[in-house]
């Protein structure tokens, strides 16, 4: 199963683009230890779109943080483009998440205090480290995404939950990742709303990027080529 890989697309190469070894993470706790997860072996072929299923609790989150190095493995490798990111310095793992990988969480996590055209500048700044306000790189990928010039200028308290999604998606995309990690992008959305936001992550995937996504639907995990299982911290 773990060699099966999704459609043929853009991008699309015979090295995994990220590669678990049995992978655990313990959380020590008072009262014991917390196994979420215990010995995930995976690889992920560049231009797949993978769907993560599992109940509540079962370690979606715990393994999708890993990947998304937001958080290091107590036991086991995980490699990205092929290299082993355990004997990565800090700052390279840095530069590793802000220039290889893009998120998208449930709750949008939009800066509050920024404009919607703000929050998707930000990570470019971040990266070329001078403001690019002259840079119609985000404002374009804003109005690819749906949103309309006249919302470029709202805050996002001022815009709907799919709108907030859709300045997500545009930030997480504005430095170009080869991957995008998404927890449960659906889940404070309707049905109609939660549609039109997968039809976009299909096309980001069609366009060649690579997408590991957390659900607990079915009918979100359909648009993945893959579905993968956790039960209790184990790839089922
Ligand atoms: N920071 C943490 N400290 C202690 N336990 C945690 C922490 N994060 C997650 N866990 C535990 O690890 C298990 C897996 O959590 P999680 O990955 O969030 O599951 P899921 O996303 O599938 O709902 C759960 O038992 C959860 O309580
Ligand atoms: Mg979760």
């Amino acid at each position: 199963m773990e060699e099966e890989v999704g459609p043929a697309g853009p991008g699309k190469g015979t090295e995994p683009v990220i590669r678990l070894e049995g992978v655990s993470k313990v959380y020590s706790l008072p009262f014991g230890d917390v196994i979420a997860l215990d010995a995930v072996s995976l690889a992920v072929m560049p231009g797949e779109f993978i769907a993560i299923m599992g109940p509540s609790g079962s370690g979606k989150s715990t393994l999708l943080n890993l990947i998304g190095s937001l958080d290091v493995p107590t036991a086991g490798r995980l490699f990205i483009d092929g290299r082993d990111t355990s004997v990565l310095s800090d700052d390279e793992l840095t530069e590793l998440r802000r220039d290889r990988i893009g998120f998208i969480f449930q709750q949008f996590n939009l800066i509050p205090l920024l404009n919607a055209f703000e929050n998707v500048e930000y990570p470019l700044i971040l990266k070329t480290r001078q403001s690019i306000k002259k840079s119609k790189k985000a404002q374009e990928l804003l109005l690819r995404l749906g949103l309309t010039e006249a919302m470029l200028a709202h805050k996002p308290k001022e815009l709907s939950g799919g709108q907030q999604q859709r300045v997500a998606i545009a930030r997480a995309l504005i430095n170009d990742p080869a991957i995008l990690l998404c927890d449960e992008p659906t889940g404070n959305l309707d049905t109609k709303t939660g549609k039109v936001i997968m039809d976009l992550l299909k096309e980001v995937n069609m366009s060649g990027k690579t997408i590991i996504m957390v659900t607990h639907d079915p009918d979100v995990a359909m648009y993945a080529s893959r579905t993968i299982t956790i039960v209790d911290g184990r790839v089922v």
